[in-house]
């Protein structure tokens, strides 16, 4: 897989692929992308990915927010050198771009996390392993070799099982734990809804739990489980589903002995009952703080006395972000919730955001008003349905190349000339 190109080199290998008759896999523009992995995957897999939450104004919301800011690009500023790298928590990244964390991933690829991990290790982009992945982050890890990572956390009721992902995020070398607090429930989604599908109902997305030597402790003894598959009379639906459920299973045992033990139904029961805990509040940060020696960052906050209050709470950075409009339907977008929480806080800790970025003008908004790096979501799961590793790769690479000449165009060398000036508001 290949590493990073600059966008001019990224460009000229597009056009010349072109004069042998040879178009994109991934289409370079997002709606076009979007479309392609429709039309690529399962109903069902696509409506998880692409769903948001209530009458799905947040995820509109999102590209609203951003299509209010304008670049007003300026000429004869010498932009011959461009340099994209930051600086986060200590270390240098070749792009003010992350990999959000997207759990499920199996639902649309076999590959899933691992695809990503070899994509984002190519291109040095930090990939934030999603507490709901389809496969551990050791075995990301393993792929990723020196490259950046982090882990994200669902704050589960078992501080046991907290702890131990913590420590495993720590032996997997991550640089720093996101927790994600905009998920203590499910949010109300109609498109998965309507279909009545859950992925994790079918072992889908548990590959951090079912790694866990905590969890399958917690598991305790499968043979209590209910007969699912006769619960309520039994249906051909019904055993299918079971079977897929059994299938999907990646924890230990083959399929016969988890098909006879139930296992997997148990596994899934327990995640259900334990994933996320509604009830914590800012004063549980300091117990978190004492089981990590990573940085801490809080994804979801989008008002201003949150971003205070985590602040004063002692986190180490924060992600402005409504989870892609999954969460709470009706919601303000995150780039337009970004500036006052950067006005809050200044410069005294680093605030990421992710929620709708696009394209590379949406990365240079963002970052004009006060973002030091993005996360990008849904564009990479659609290069994943569309063409795996591959795909995933073209996705970010073609984000990189399109910010690294919109910052350019407008006339900027590099990521410390991006600011406020540079936009308007209409
Ligand atoms: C997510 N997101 C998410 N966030 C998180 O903290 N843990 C997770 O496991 C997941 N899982 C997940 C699955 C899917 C299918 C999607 C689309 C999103 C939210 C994600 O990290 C990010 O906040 C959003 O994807 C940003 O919105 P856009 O730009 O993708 O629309």
């Amino acid at each position: 897989m290949k590493s990073l190109l600059q966008a001019q080199e990224r460009q000229k290998e597009i056009y010349i692929a072109g004069f042998s008759g040879q178009h994109p896999v991934v289409p370079t523009n997002h709606i076009a992308l979007q479309k392609e992995a429709e039309a690529s995957s399962s109903r069902k897999g696509y409506t998880y990915i692409a769903g948001g939450a209530g009458s799905q104004d947040t995820v509109q919301n999102n590209r609203l927010g951003f299509q209010e800011w304008k670049i007003v690009p300026r000429m004869l500023k010498d932009v011959s050198q461009r340099d994209i790298s930051i600086e986060l928590f200590g270390r240098k990244l070749a792009s003010p771009i992350l990999a959000a964390p997207v759990g499920a991933l199996d639902l649309v690829h076999p590959e899933a996390d691992l695809a990503v991990a070899k994509a984002c290790a190519a291109l040095g982009v930090p990939m934030i392993f999603s507490n709901q992945a389809s496969y551990p982050m050791e075995s990301c890890a393993a792929l990723m070799k020196d490259q950046p990572r982090w882990f994200q956390l669902y704050w589960s009721k078992s501080d046991a099982l907290v702890k131990s992902f913590l420590m495993r995020a720590e032996a997997c070398a991550c640089d720093a734990i996101v927790v994600t607090l905009d998920t203590t429930m499910l949010g109300w989604r109609p498109w998965d809804l309507d279909l009545g599908h859950l992925p994790f109902s079918y072992a889908t997305g548990l590959g951090q739990y079912i790694s866990d030597p905590v969890f399958l402790d917690l598991i305790g003894d499968p043979k209590k489980a209910a007969k699912v598959e006769t619960e309520g009379g039994f249906s051909f639906t019904k055993l299918l589903n079971y079977l897929r459920l059994v299938s999907n299973y990646k924890g230990p045992g083959g399929f016969g002995k988890n098909f006879r033990s139930k296992l997997p139904v148990t596994a899934v029961r327990k995640f259900t009952d334990i994933y996320a805990r509604p009830s914590i509040s800012w004063k549980e940060l300091a117990w978190l703080k004492q089981q990590t020696k990573l940085p801490i960052l809080l994804k979801g906050i989008l008002h201003p006395e949150d971003a205070e209050l985590a602040l004063e709470h002692g986190v180490d950075g924060i992600i402005v972000s409504n989870h892609g409009g999954r969460q709470v339907g009706g919601a303000i977008s995150s780039i337009a919730a970004l500036p006052s929480v950067v006005k809050q806080i200044g410069d005294q800790i680093p605030v990421l955001m992710d929620s709708g970025v696009r394209d590379g003008g949406d990365i240079f908004k963002a970052l004009a008003l006060g973002a030091k790096a993005v996360c990008i979501g849904r564009p990479y799961a659609y290069g994943l349905t569309i063409a795996g590793a591959e795909g995933v790769h073209s996705v970010l690479q073609n984000l990189i190349a399109e910010f690294e000449l919109t910052m350019g165009l407008s006339g900027c060398k590099n990521i410390q000339e991006i600011d406020a000036s540079y936009l308007v508001k209409s």
